[in-house]
């Protein structure tokens, strides 16, 4: 007996002994460093074995490879890459979109939530995000902001009537918030705003970190065949709920022929058009209950976490910050003071809002990376590097934010640095959405919603931050990055 597993256990090693200098060496023939940690699961045996969040991992990487173009990773037989330089990071999101169309990881079939834009591919996905975007332009945005802010002023008072919620915790706060405008802005559902919902613990579990979930991520990036075997499914616990409610919402809103400029409209008007279809690509797509479903719960869950960890991003940035927290709040109660009420004009008015958002989203990232896959041969212009066919490519988000090359002091928190005089200087290395051909579809969106609850917050409260003894930095997140070594207290403000 003994003799059989020995054997099986060298013979194990010597593959991976294999694998890994396989790999080495198809990176070294490429002209491209590599990452020699682990040459066979590169990122993933750092991310199973410590409590390093991904994105830490890929920036030890940024850090100790300084001025390369790219680095080369194990990820068993699949080659992979990291793409540091702005230039390249530019030339597979836009300047050749169309050999970097894939995102990852393949979701399989039968994982019907998953089903949805985020992880769609090809023509597929090319078809669904045409018939998506109409929900996005500014015209539906217009439509709909006084959703979003009468949730927020609702939120207002609800912290009012339960002080116990104004101090610690403000990350569950901010998803109380965030969670009930999406929920209306999705589907309408409600008159008054509901800060405790069944919804709320589905994103939440959907989004769930914790040793199953981690490995779930692991092994569909990892290896799509091994992922097509074991079957991995990302949000089979969220199916029977959200699919009900869903064709629950649309039996309802079918009986009321009131337009409410929410995406239960979009829905039906899909649904009402029948099979769409791309005349460039033949592609066609039924717009049955489950696909629309797949849409509505990515937007859902999109609108909760990162969203969420914008606007506590914020509030703790503004709450170690009280100089740029009064001048904020100045801005705001100016402006609101001016107009009466809040419109989404008058938002678009609060130059220094934006400024202040768009710092938080560099500095407190929601997103560390991202991913694609190489779908047709290509060639980075820096390094002249040649990346194949079914390459995946990891793309930084937090490292480029904090690299001091294009931002100056990466770790202190200045809006100045998007005021008009500066404004423009590190486009190419800032992108908290992404960019190019698959740039998150619900950007201008989810500013709307973190600046309606951020404002509303700021015109009522003012917010202390606080540090979170003996708390890491970051929390160990899959694509995520959240700091939770701080935490908020909101204070009445004497008005
Ligand atoms: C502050 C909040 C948010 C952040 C930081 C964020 C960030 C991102 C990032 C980095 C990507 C990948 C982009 C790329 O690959 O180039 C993405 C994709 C996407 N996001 Fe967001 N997102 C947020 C909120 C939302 C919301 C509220 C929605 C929907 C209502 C949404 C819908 C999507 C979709 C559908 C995609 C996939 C687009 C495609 O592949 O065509 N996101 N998001
Ligand atoms: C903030 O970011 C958004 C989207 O990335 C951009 O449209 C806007 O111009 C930026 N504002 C400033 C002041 O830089």
């Amino acid at each position: 007996m003994y003799p059989i597993i020995l054997l099986c256990v060298v013979v194990a090693l010597i593959f991976l002994y294999l694998i890994g200098r396989y790999n080495k060496n198809y990176w070294r023939k490429r002209g491209v460093a590599f990452y020699d940690k682990n040459k066979v699961f590169g990122l993933f045996w750092d991310f199973l074995t410590t409590e390093k969040a991904m994105f830490e991992i890929l920036s030890e990487i940024y850090k100790s490879n300084e001025n390369a173009p790219a680095v080369g990773i194990g990820s068993l037989m699949t080659p992979s890459l990291y793409v540091m330089d702005p230039q390249n990071v530019h030339h597979v999101m836009q300047t050749d979109f169309q050999s970097f169309t894939y995102r990852g990881p393949i979701i399989n079939e039968g994982d019907l939530l998953g089903d949805n834009v985020l992880f769609m591919n090809g023509p597929r996905w090319k078809l669904m995000r045409q018939k998506l975007t109409p929900f996005f332009t500014a015209a539906k945005l217009r439509n709909m902001y006084y959703i979003l802010d009468r949730t927020a002023q609702d939120f207002v008072e609800h912290l009012k009537q339960n002080p116990q919620k104004l101090k610690g915790n403000g990350f569950d706060r901010a998803n109380e918030f965030c969670a009930a405008a999406i929920a209306a802005a999705v589907f309408g559902i409600g008159t008054d705003s509901s800060f405790v919902s069944p919804f709320l613990k589905m994103a939440r579990d959907a989004f769930t970190l914790n040793w199953v979930t981690h490995l779930r991520y692991t092994v569909a990036h990892l290896s799509d065949s091994i992922s097509k075997a074991v079957g991995v499914k990302f949000f089979k616990e969220q199916e029977p709920f959200f699919i009900g409610v869903v064709k629950q919402m649309f039996r309802a809103a079918e009986k009321d022929e009131i337009k409410k400029h929410y995406f239960t409209d979009i829905c039906l008007s899909l649904r009402k058009a029948g099979v769409m279809k791309d005349l460039e690509t033949g592609e066609e797509l039924e717009p049955t209950d489950e696909l629309l479903a797949a849409q509505g719960f990515f937007f859902y869950v999109a609108g909760v976490e990162p969203t969420a960890s914008a606007l506590f991003g914020a509030l703790t940035e503004l709450g170690k910050h009280p100089e740029i927290q009064a001048k904020l709040q100045k801005e705001v109660d100016e402006t609101v003071e001016k107009h009466g009420k809040v419109t989404y004009e008058i938002i678009s008015e609060m130059k220094y809002l934006d400024q202040v958002l768009n710092e938080t989203l560099r500095i407190q990232t929601p997103v560390g990376f991202i991913n694609r896959i190489c779908t047709r041969d290509s060639v980075l212009p820096i390094g002249n590097i040649e990346v194949s066919k079914g390459t995946k490519l990891y793309i930084p988000i937090f490292d480029l934010h904090f690299d001091p090359k294009y931002f100056p002091e990466p770790e202190k928190f200045d809006p100045e640095r998007f005021s008009p005089e500066n404004k423009g200087s590190s486009d190419m290395a800032y992108m908290p959405f992404g960019k190019g051909g698959r740039v998150c579809i619900g950007m201008r969106y989810a500013r709307l919603q973190v600046l309606a609850g951020l404002l509303h917050l700021l015109r009522h409260f003012d917010v202390l931050t606080h540090r979170v003894p003996g708390s890491r930095k970051y929390a160990k997140g899959q694509f995520q990055m959240r700091r939770v070594d701080n935490d908020i207290e909101l204070i009445p403000r004497q008005m």
